[in-house]
């Protein structure tokens, strides 16, 4: 017998333009990304909107992209202490409205979903604190050479992600917009490419959020 996890629309925790994100029923260290039907999906008419209109399976790639960009730098990094940046996955799950991605949540401390940062910059209630949070984000995104050149506001969410002993530290997670992207793979090369890559991605991340970056030190200010 094969069983389907029931996804209702009381665990729709958000959406973006891609996925429908819901809370795992029975865990909430969990989160469920399905995919949405293309017809839902609102008409955009930049390249990439076109290119998944006419070619529906670049979706698909790119979420195969983003698994084996998890792949890549989890197997290069085995040590324990090695902190990811980005989300944790966890494989698929079979849910009653599609595959599903799961993936850890970063949650607030009272136990819902954590802010993005397009939500706080939009809000003007960027703390000092969370920009120095950004900036370890960024800076671990950069030493570890992770392919990351879609760095939407939306897809860094501040909070705490389950270290299997409960909440762990406060940070800043990469959720969405890693591994190489685009349908024309201009930057899965070399590590110099990456990094005119994350450079371009971060300066517009500044221009997103107002703030500053400054490509010397590979930080943001104010
Ligand atoms: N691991 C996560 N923890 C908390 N919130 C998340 C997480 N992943 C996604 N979200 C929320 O769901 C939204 C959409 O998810 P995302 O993976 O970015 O989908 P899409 O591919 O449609 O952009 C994000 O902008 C964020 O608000
Ligand atoms: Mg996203």
């Amino acid at each position: 017998m094969t069983s389907a996890l029931n996804l209702s629309p009381t665990n729709l925790v958000a959406s973006g333009v891609q996925r429908a994100v819901y809370f795992h029923p029975t865990d909430r260290t969990k989160l469920i990304k399905v995919l949405k039907p293309s017809t839902k999906m609102p008409r955009r008419n930049n390249f990439n909107g076109i290119v998944d209109r006419w070619f529906p399976s670049t979706r698909l790639r790119q979420i195969r992209k983003e698994y084996s960009e998890y792949l890549r730098i989890m197997l290069g990094h085995p040590e324990p202490e090695f902190r990811a940046p980005m989300s944790h996955m966890f494989g698929f799950v079979s849910t009653n409205i599609g595959l599903g991605c799961l993936t850890e949540s970063v949650l607030n401390a009272d136990g819902t979903l954590g802010q993005t940062l397009g939500a706080k910059a939009k809000a003007q209630t960027l703390s000092d604190h969370d920009i120095d949070l950004l900036n370890d984000t960024i800076a671990r995104i950069f030493a570890n050479d992770i392919r990351a050149s879609d760095m939407n506001p939306n897809n860094f969410v501040f909070g705490h992600r389950d270290n299997g002993d409960g909440p762990g530290q406060e940070e800043c997670v990469l959720v969405d917009g890693f591994g190489d992207i685009h349908a024309i793979p201009v930057r899965s090369m070399g590590k110099w490419s990456n990094r005119i890559g994350l450079n371009d991605s971060c300066e517009r991340l500044a221009r997103n959020t107002k703030l500053t970056w400054h490509k010397n030190t590979l930080q943001f200010s104010r």
